[in-house]
């Protein structure tokens, strides 16, 4: 729902929240208010506006009146306008900085958005999503810029973004155009990150804010391994399930900054955008630039609450149609199992040991291509190594469909080995300088993705062999980052070299339209190097992402923890493996394995021909039991009840509730094992409904949900020197899972 008043003041509001913005006196766009639905009159709105600048020693906005923006809530400020705050928009010609002065002109608003495989963007039905669309003018600068706000159907998010025009005869420099700006007048809070490097993705990390700047940011060409772009912003003394909390998440993969500045009255501005550094956008005369969307998410139930709030939103208005509601296959991939060291008849083992335990695709990894028995090489040749595959990957793909399976294929289009037959053949189709030095990074470089000819190489390669073998599932993976960025393609255009980190984007997003549009069936799953892409611009494309190289059951904890506040469950490829663990050598049981794994979109990886009898037989119960109950991890609530970055740190509970509350599912996992721990532990379930009964599936146990909710739900015992036979919970990496059905309503 809008409410305009007096083409003034803009109320977007539904039952989660309410947007309020107003035309200030100088003519600009003011910010008012989100947060929790506010059903406020136009007088109510006005009385927030009464407040005005009582700040002393500002510079003022013009001679004849006080107004400043130094300490004016602001919905798209400028830097240097009276306002010293970092800003979301630069602009410049030549060498001359511009200040541009964008005034109120218009409005419209705008029903439905329509998905557009161009670039990732939300979207929705007509009657799930409505745009408010205000229109700002310079007269003097002669631009245009249109402010979109997309209000969803019952979801507690804001879409935000931005249209520049340049309607001048002259081309202007952008130098800095963010997504989203908001300045959120009171508050003491604390900046929430997601950050870590390569194996250790996503660790929440929390900063209290003071005066000055908390920054975040990735300039490594990806949206990176070592800061994510979900951001919030938590309310002092709010937890993982109370208080009020503001969370950002861009809808992009590249370069991007994030930050939360606190000025010297503690207003509190948190922004979001394409990183400004190695950034520019020429706009010749009538070219316009959109920057990517902003998703604004709002919650009072702490970061876990946020978290329900941006599953049930990416859900619905990220993730393709094709895949919502719908099963992902449990795949069994080649990687932890055998390396580069494919044959036929060593996949064709593990794909019978495959088809036995249940498995619904046989993904083949990297090795498959060129002359591909390291990671130094043949990277840009996606044609078969026929000394593995003797009669081509086709044949392969056949014996795995023969066998009832779907059939995966590892391929990394972006880049290229230095010796391959690509890079011989083009040159300059690779990221590196004209002069100097330039470096390489497991052994390869990165393509020239801003160059269409070279997206169009890379996809007809792909095409062909998808086409031949009849893949069903693609992990895009993408191994390096990009360092000495320079576009020979950019060069010879004419056009500057900063443009190149969004170009580059935009050819990655280009690649998955086209093979999108020609195999609108294909599931990508999203890799980089582990989990160095995981963002809404790839879950646009690929609903679901290798959440990490570390597939250690216990260090995934807190990975998959830290990215459930931003995705998800489903968006997490989670797959059990062998031990000791490949990157930990840490030895966990394969139910704690499984149980980890089973919070998210399942698969295995590992050479199951190793397995002992009894494994494989657990193995097999764990699959079918999965595939029985999987559908509430893409449809129910998940709630963080004790996480790694809270609290205890040696216990982790997670709950996920089926939309109707019939069913919980209940997590526990203890990391060491804790003899002088309590001898009955209780875990509070608060989404059971106090109405219900529920029967403890294990135990057959029957409660309320009012107990469950109050005092909580018994706990296995856990091992402590007495009653060995009853403790189910033993040794260190404890874990169980405890499925809650309801079985009749409570009478009054
Ligand atoms: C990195 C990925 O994250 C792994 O799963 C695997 O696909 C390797 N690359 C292959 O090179």
């Amino acid at each position: 729902m809008l409410d305009v008043y007096d083409n003034r003041i803009f109320h977007l509001h539904n039952d989660q929240i309410s947007y309020a913005l107003h035309v200030l006196p100088n003519g600009q766009l003011g910010h008012l208010y989100f947060g929790a639905p506010m059903h406020g009159s136009q007088a109510d709105w006005q009385y927030l506006i009464d407040s005005g600048s009582k700040s002393g020693g500002t510079a003022k906005f013009s001679a004849d009146s006080d107004f400043t923006l130094a300490d004016t809530a602001q919905e798209y400020p400028v830097w240097g306008t009276t306002d010293y705050r970092q800003g979301a928009l630069a602009i410049s010609q030549g060498q001359t900085p511009l200040y541009p002065d964008f005034q109120y002109d218009h409005y419209q608003v705008l029903r439905g958005k329509k998905r557009d495989l161009g670039f990732p963007r939300t979207f929705g039905e007509d009657d799930e999503v409505e745009t408010l669309q205000i229109t700002l003018v310079d007269h003097v600068l002669a631009l245009r810029l249109v402010q979109s706000y997309s209000l969803f159907q019952d979801q507690a998010v804001i879409v935000r973004s931005q249209t520049i025009t340049n309607e001048s005869d002259q081309a202007v420099m952008l130098d800095r155009m963010l997504s989203s700006s908001l300045d959120l007048p009171q508050g003491q809070f604390e900046f929430v990150h997601l950050s870590g490097t390569w194996a250790r993705e996503r660790q929440v990390k929390t900063q209290n804010l003071v005066q000055g700047r908390a920054v975040i940011e990735s300039l490594r060409g990806a949206s990176s391994h070592q800061q994510n772009p979900f951001v919030a912003l938590q309310r002092d003394h709010a937890d993982l399930n109370h208080g009020e909390v503001f969370g950002m998440n861009l809808v992009y993969s590249g370069n991007f900054i994030a930050e939360a500045e606190v000025n010297e009255w503690a207003q509190t501005r948190m922004m979001i955008g394409i990183h400004p550094t190695s950034f520019t956008w020429k706009l010749a005369p009538t070219d316009s630039f959109s920057t990517p969307e902003a998703v604004l998410s709002y919650s009072d139930q702490g970061l876990s609450g946020l978290g329900t709030v941006n599953t049930r939103f990416i859900r619905r208005h990220i993730i393709a149609p094709r895949w919502q509601n719908r099963p992902r296959p449990i795949v069994l991939n080649s990687w932890e199992a055998a390396y580069f060291d494919l044959t036929e008849e060593k996949l064709t083992t593990l794909l019978n040991a495959a088809e036995e335990v249940g498995i619904e695709c046989f993904a083949v990894d990297d090795g498959w291509f060129g002359q591909r028995d390291d990671d130094r090489s043949s990277l840009g040749d996606w044609v078969t190594d026929k000394k593995k595959f003797p009669q081509g990957i086709k044949r392969f793909s056949e014996t795995v469909h023969d066998h009832g399976l779907l059939f995966g294929l590892w391929f990394e289009p972006e880049m290229v080995s230095p010796g391959s037959q690509l890079i011989k053949a083009h040159p300059d189709w690779v990221v590196r300088p004209d002069k100097g030095r330039y470096s390489i990074a497991r052994g390869q470089y990165v393509l020239d993705f801003a160059n269409p000819a070279v997206v169009a190489n890379v996809f007809n390669q792909m095409k062909a062999v998808i086409q031949a073998a009849r893949v069903d599932y693609v992990k895009w993976d993408m191994n390096r980052n990009i360092t000495e960025a320079f576009s020979p393609y950019l060069q010879q255009q004419d056009r500057p070299q900063n443009e190149f980190f969004h170009r580059y984007m935009m050819g990655v997003y280009q690649l998955y339209q086209l093979l999108l549009t020609e195999f609108p069936d294909l599931l990508i799953e999203g890799c980089a190097g582990g989990g160095g892409r995981f963002d809404l611009g790839i879950l646009y494309y690929s609903p679901q992402i290798w959440v990490s190289d570390n597939s250690d059951a216990i260090a995934r904890l807190s990975i998959q923890s830290g990215t459930a506040l931003g995705y998800p469950l489903e968006a997490m490829s989670n797959h059990v493996t062998a031990v000791p663990n490949h990157q930990m050598q840490r030895i966990t049981p394969l139910a704690t394995r499984y149980n980890v794994a089973q919070f998210g979109t399942l698969g295995y990886e590992l050479d199951l021909t190793k397995l002992t009898a009894p494994e494989l037989a657990t193995v097999k119960k764990q699959i079918t039991w999965y595939k029985q109950q999987r559908p509430l991890v893409w449809q129910g609530a998940f709630q963080q009840l004790q996480a790694p970055a809270f609290g205890d740190k040696n216990t982790v509970a997670w709950t996920i509730t089926s939309p109707d509350q019939e069913h919980i599912r209940v997590g526990f996992f203890r990391i060491l094992a804790d003899v002088a721990g309590r001898s009955v532990d209780f875990l509070k379930i608060p989404s059971a409904d106090p109405t219900t009964q529920y029967c403890i599936d294990e135990t057959g146990s029957v409660v309320s949900g009012d107990v469950l909710r109050r005092v909580g739900l018994r706990l296995p015992y856990q091992f402590n020197g007495a009653n060995q036979t009853e403790a189910v919970l033993q040794g260190d990496f404890q874990s169980a899972v405890i499925e809650l059905t309801a079985v009749k309503k409570v009478s009054n």
